[in-house]
């Protein structure tokens, strides 16, 4: 499984991608208006990110209409050639999606909760699909066991017909809120899991690695003064 990050903070971006594990980024309005953006910087600050991952960058259209989604997906993809438009999980969304696909623009189908939002995500050519998982989480429902049927009827989609547009669609784990989290979806077999920059540094330590080193660095002392 490969791990994004979730966040537009470029400092975060900057820190995660020097420790060489992270395999793209995906935002949102909701995270972009946390760092204080603002519509006029949006598709600069989009290239910002795009320059310093070596991966695909989810930027999320706003638009209503299928025609507003589309000008906005084809305008995003223009900035940076790892650019996945992202666009939700409606009739409109479904639609641009598919004129999208078709000129080879790869969509991350977002706000997802159910298998059939993600087989018709799939059917429409979008290149990921991103199940929620922490949001199920927050209502008292299984957000986990959710993430597992798509990426079951995903698979048996594959098998059955092959992928759309030649390649196999991506499931990719987000509202992810713990190191939790990462482990289940790992193991239920998602392709990428997309996290807060905190819960990716809690994915990197444990009690026993801080353990393990201050008793190294204790003995090493000894060594050092023997
Ligand atoms: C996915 O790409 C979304 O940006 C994200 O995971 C949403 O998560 P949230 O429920 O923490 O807002």
């Amino acid at each position: 499984m490969k791990f994004f990050l979730d966040t537009a903070d470029l400092a975060q971006i900057e820190e995660a991608a020097s420790w060489g594990a992270v395999a793209g980024v995906t935002t949102n309005p909701t995270l972009y208006a946390r760092i204080g953006g603002t519509v006029s910087d949006f598709p600069k600050h989009i290239a910002r990110i795009c320059a310093c991952i070596d991966g695909p960058v989810s930027a999320e259209a706003v638009g209503s209409t299928r025609d507003e989604i589309i000008r906005e997906g084809r305008e995003l993809a223009a900035i940076a050639p790892n650019v996945v438009v992202k666009i939700p999980t409606m009739i409109e969304g479904l639609a641009a999606t598919r004129v999208l696909a078709n000129e080879g623009i790869r969509v991350n189908m977002t706000l997802c909760f159910s298998v059939p939002q993600a087989l018709l995500a799939a059917r429409s050519g979008a290149r990921y699909v991103s199940p929620f998982v922490g949001r199920f989480d927050d209502i008292a429902e299984d957000g986990i066991e959710q993430l597992s049927s798509i990426v079951d009827a995903l698979d048996n989609y594959v098998f059955a017909e092959g992928g759309p547009n030649g390649e196999e669609i991506e499931v990719i784990a987000a509202s992810i809120r713990s190191a939790q989290h990462v482990t289940q979806a790992a193991l239920i077999g998602a392709d990428i899991a997309t996290v807060p920059f905190d819960v990716l540094k809690k994915c990197v330590e444990h009690p026993l690695t801080a353990r393990g080193l201050a008793a190294f660095a204790k003995d090493w002392e000894k060594v050092s003064q023997a």
